[in-house]
């Protein structure tokens, strides 16, 4: 079974707030795109990377990483997805995996394509959640509290048989999700979890830069 990654990296980074699109920010002197998509070829479980930029990084994408295929994303993330699916070649599975994932460790990505080879047609990496979560209403007033024990925050690559994802994203051609998983589970598919990790977090916020910073120090 071959496995193809998508690498949505078309967002701006708004919420980091710095003067140019997140993927292209860097960590310890490499821009987080190349962290990803290195991290998934040391995974030695992916045959081919497809990588969604904004329009005007194309070229940038290109020398940064050349072992993958750039093209250019859309306005949402599930549109950059759906780019990514429109060019990626016939692979028999497929990992979506944030760009803004660089310190993501190599086994964790073999852990979601070993349960997708199991069997499972959807596999998303999750880590229990450690704050207590209370659900409130517009004016922040405290609604419900939530049982923790349920809940997971959940990371990427995540992974699925091409069939299901493309099943879902074409089931849903106008909706957006914040993960490609929530588009499996609206078309009735069952999804699956394997143990995320702490080192697969995502970089939103200038703080988070800061964190990931001094983990990459360490690791070096
Ligand atoms: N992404 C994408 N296309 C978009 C929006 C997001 O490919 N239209 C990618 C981002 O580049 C990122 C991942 O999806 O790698 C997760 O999205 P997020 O963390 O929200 O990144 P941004 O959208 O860039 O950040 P912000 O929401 O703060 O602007
Ligand atoms: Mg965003």
């Amino acid at each position: 079974m071959t496995v193809v990654a998508l690498v949505p990296a078309a967002g701006q980074g708004t919420r980091l707030g710095l003067n140019r699109p997140k993927a292209f920010v860097e960590l310890r002197g490499r821009a987080l795109l190349s962290w990803a998509v290195d991290g998934l070829f040391e995974s030695g479980a992916v045959d081919e990377v497809v990588v969604m930029v904004p329009t005007d990084m194309l070229s940038d994408a290109r020398a940064l990483v050349p072992s993958a295929r750039v093209v250019v994303g859309g306005a949402e993330r599930t549109d950059s997805v759906r780019a990514g699916l429109a060019v990626a070649g016939a692979h028999d599975l497929v990992l979506v995996h944030d760009a803004a994932r660089p310190l993501t460790p190599p086994a964790m990505i073999g852990r979601v394509v070993q349960a997708l080879r199991a069997g499972a047609s959807a596999v998303i990496p999750v880590l229990p959640v450690a704050d207590t979560v209370k659900q409130v209403d517009a004016d922040g007033a405290v609604v419900a509290t939530v049982d923790r024990a349920r809940l997971r925050a959940v990371q990427t690559p995540q992974g699925f048989t091409t069939e299901a994802l493309r099943a879902a994203y074409e089931a849903a051609p106008n909706e957006l999700a914040t993960d490609d998983a929530g588009l499996v589970e609206r078309a009735g598919g069952t999804v699956l979890t394997v143990p995320g990790d702490p080192l697969a977090m995502k970089i939103t916020t200038a703080f988070d830069l800061r964190v990931a910073q001094a983990l990459a120090q360490e690791q070096s």
